[in-house]
């Protein structure tokens, strides 16, 4: 039997990764049909929405989403539907840590995708090609083949193929568009092979063959793992460094520029922060170290714990710092808190180090003003409640303010600390923010962000993570 061609997609899950994937699908693909569906109607809505107000940020999105919506590119919540419809079903639910029972804290919480594809079976008229696209344990294809199996109606068969994928938010449109590789797993059977050409012809309409990698089905689901893994063992790496740095004088810039300069070591991925964010890198790794314990390797579980332990240690260093520098005691002080989201260029919060730090400065007694071009309001007083929840949102509402604006947030502070790399942030008008500024005023960088020297020159005492001058 020759590949399906692939004529309707669904998507389950019109999230961060499910939205701009199968939105550049649609853009790139005009004679494919494809839907993505969610559960989520208020997600639906804003994907719906004739103003583009869609419910994530990321650039260039809106102008794919504009090119492609109502021709060939639907959102809905009619699930089944899209599911009858579909030759190929792309699973993209949320995988979040487990926080309870068996694995809790590490493993990864596999209901959403167990939900999916129960229903996938329970709707089904005909045969699917079935892809994981969320991020899974490894064999997670195999408990998902053996639901579709058990439940399926007679004549419908399910190819189950791995796709994980490995956009950046904040860069997910270009990492779409020109991505470093497109990873597809299969069974090594004929059926499994043949599904596996049907998606790589998929992506052939715009990613070059050789850009095209297929595997087995489980090198697929680790290697998702695995990537993650080794980029936050980066992040982890070139941040413990920072604490030597400044513990002795040395300047974290200069000592990424030449390690990076090896072409085994390579220059990306090396720059010093508060510590990484989002809602993977922490998650996978955990979920790595779960499989390792359950494979019987504690080493190799302890390795890959301490990428995490690492993160949250540079978090606690670098509160810690900000502390000790305003005379050991940030009692009553104020403090503007630059950036919100976990990175530039998107308004995702999950895992936000700047999470962390307000968390920390209000367990101090601090005022804190949050500003954030992107994150909505809300959704900092939700992030705000999960991290302290012995203390009442009213209580949390007396120690902090959001502001509308950069300026806005320093104004009468103490303190300004730059919690993400936004762009926006480097292009302030310093001499202003400190005219209105109590003084001594401080400036802690933690994104490496603002040019220390100027800021001195205007009268600012400046830290700079991973930079030992005094201030
Ligand atoms: N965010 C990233 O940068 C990124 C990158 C690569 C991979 N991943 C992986 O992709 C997966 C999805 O991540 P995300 O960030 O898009 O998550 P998300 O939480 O933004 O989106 C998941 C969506 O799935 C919907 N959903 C859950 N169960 C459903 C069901 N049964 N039917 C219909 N809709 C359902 C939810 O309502 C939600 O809108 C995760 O496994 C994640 O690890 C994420």
């Amino acid at each position: 039997m020759p590949p399906v061609q692939v004529s309707k997609i669904c998507c389950i899950g019109a999230g961060y990764v499910g939205g701009p994937t199968c939105a550049v699908i649609a853009f790139k693909c005009p004679h494919i049909s494809v839907t993505i569906v969610d559960l989520n109607q208020a997600r639906i809505d804003a994907w719906n929405s004739s103003d583009f107000k869609l419910p994530i940020y990321e650039p260039g999105l809106v102008d794919v989403v504009k090119h492609a919506r109502g021709r060939n590119l639907f959102f809905s919540t009619d699930v089944d539907k899209a599911i009858q419809e579909a030759d190929l079903i792309f699973v993209s639910v949320n995988t979040p840590t487990k926080k309870s029972g068996v694995g809790a804290g590490f493993a990864a919480d596999l209901n959403y995708v167990e939900l999916a594809t129960r229903r996938i079976a329970a709707v089904a008229h005909s045969s699917k090609i079935v892809v994981e696209k969320s991020t899974v344990p490894c064999r997670t294809a195999e408990s998902m083949r053996t639901i579709l199996e058990a439940n399926s109606r007679p004549g419908c068969r399910f190819d189950i193929l791995s796709n994980p994928e490995f956009l950046a938010e904040g860069t997910a449109i270009e990492d779409l568009l020109a991505p470093d590789r497109v990873l597809i797993g299969s069974l090594q059977t004929p059926d499994g092979l043949n599904a596996c050409e049907s998606l790589a012809n998929v992506y052939a309409n715009w990613v070059p063959k050789e850009r095209v990698l297929t595997v087995g089905l489980w090198s697929s689901e680790l290697s998702k793992l695995a990537a993650n893994a080794m980029l936050a063992q980066r992040i982890s790496s070139i941040n413990a460094l920072s604490a030597i740095c400044e513990a002795t004088g040395a300047n974290i810039d200069e000592v990424a520029h030449a390690i990076g300069f090896d072409s085994r070591i390579g220059p990306k991925f090396l720059r010093a922060s508060v510590g990484f964010g989002g809602s993977c890198f922490q998650k996978d790794i955990l979920n790595l170290v779960y499989l390792s314990e359950s494979l019987h390797l504690p080493q190799v579980a302890a390795y890959w714990r301490q990428v995490v332990e690492m993160n949250e240690y540079q978090k606690s260093r670098f509160s810690k710092t900000v502390v000790d520098t305003l005379f050991n005691t940030i009692t009553g002080k104020h403090i503007a808190v630059l950036g919100f989201a976990f990175k530039a260029d998107t308004g995702d919060t999950r895992e936000s180090p700047a999470i962390s730090l307000v968390r920390d400065f209000l367990s101090e007694r601090a005022y804190v003003t949050i500003y954030d071009p992107q994150v909505e309001e809300a959704q900092i007083w939700l992030d705000l409640s999960e991290a302290c929840p012995l203390v009442p949102l009213e209580t949390i509402k007396k120690q902090v303010t959001i502001a509308s604006s950069a300026l806005d947030a320093c104004k009468n502070m103490e303190a300004v600390v730059i919690a993400t790399e936004w762009k926006e942030f480097r292009e302030i008008n310093w001499d202003s923010v400190y005219k209105n500024m109590n003084k001594p005023a401080f400036v802690f960088d933690g994104r490496m962000l603002v040019d220390a020297d100027a800021l001195r020159a205007i009268g600012f005492k400046v830290k700079v993570i991973g930079r030992g001058e005094r201030v």
